[in-house]
């Protein structure tokens, strides 16, 4: 693994492995044993979008292992005034031992990687999100097993870049995925290809019910915050008692979070499934440390 752009950049070995890592780092922490296998490595931070989980995963992160993260918001850096991404990018290598990017288009972390001499992980596009959806299978190993291919994965909303994320996920594991969106918020053409391509346990349909009949694990995300985001039509998709009550008796909620409460998902759903939620939150943290793990090669000691 040279950089994490997008989830079809793993193999399913590599998420096992990941997760596998990602669950020991959470031991280490939990019994106070330090675990600073990345000792004096730094890790450049640019994120031109607003960010709870994953900047608190990777700075805190980065200095649990033993090194420093420097962090830029778009305002207090030159890229966000018009610096190429080019030139960033190189001044960025001459600096840190990795790059974590938070920004709009895909298109601009696979340029980053080719004028990278470090590695780029992307903390969020608007077509991907891996290393949320990894922290995510790691919560779902440990709310259900690791038994991937007995289970069901229901995704409830917009075809974002959680869904398109879940979609390769789920396809490389070999779970069942089933998605309850409307028409005009489908996930991203590219990803359904990768799932019929990688004979994918795919159900995308705008019957909520039919989606999460059955269902092991359900996942819902915000809306999102672009001008043309039809909040009513979106409402239709809420993860509620009613959608709840088609899933398996034991289903466990998911949420990538921050949450809007009433809206993509009703406040007693949520805070039934708080535990839930909060360890996927939580595991972020694990994850991103295992994935600065596997791309800067601390893991001898793992
Ligand atoms: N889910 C997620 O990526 O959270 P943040 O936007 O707070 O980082």
């Amino acid at each position: 693994m040279k950089h994490l752009l997008k989830v079809s950049d793993l193999t399913k070995e590599e998420i096992l492995d990941l997760i596998e890592t990602a669950v020991k780092l959470k031991r280490l922490k939990q019994e106070g044993t330090s675990h600073k296998y990345l000792p004096d490595k730094s890790l450049g931070m640019i994120f031109q979008k607003p960010s709870t989980r994953t900047r608190l995963g990777f700075e805190l992160g980065i200095f649990e292992l033993g090194g420093k993260a420097v962090f830029f918001d778009n305002q207090s850096i030159q890229l966000g005034r018009g610096e190429s991404v080019q030139d960033t990018v190189r001044v960025f290598s001459r600096f840190v031992d990795a790059i974590v990017i938070r920004t709009f288009a895909q298109a601009t972390v696979e340029k980053m990687a080719i004028y990278s001499s470090v590695p780029i992980i992307n903390a969020l596009t608007e077509y991907s999100h891996p290393c949320q959806i990894l922290s995510d299978f790691m919560t779902v190993s440990e709310l259900k097993g690791n038994d991937f291919e007995n289970l069901k994965l229901c995704y409830v909303g917009p075809g974002n870049s959680i869904a398109n994320s879940l979609i390769v996920g789920c396809t490389l594991l070999g779970m069942r995925f089933s998605i309850a969106c409307q028409q005009d918020y489908l996930p991203s053409k590219s990803v359904i290809a990768f799932a019929q391509q990688n004979q994918g346990k795919l159900l995308v349909t705008n019957d909520i019910r039919a989606a999460a009949n059955g269902s092991d694990i359900i996942y819902t995300a915000p809306f999102g915050q672009q001008k043309d985001v039809d909040e009513e039509l979106l409402s239709k998709f809420q993860l509620n008692e009613d959608v709840l009550s088609y899933c398996k008796p034991d289903v466990k909620v998911l949420h990538c979070l921050p949450a809007f409460k009433g809206k993509e998902i009703t406040e007693d759903v949520f805070e039934k499934h708080a535990d839930e939620i909060f360890l996927q939150a939580e595991n972020r943290l694990h994850m991103e440390k295992a994935v600065l793990i596997k791309l800067l090669g601390g893991n001898n000691a793992i």
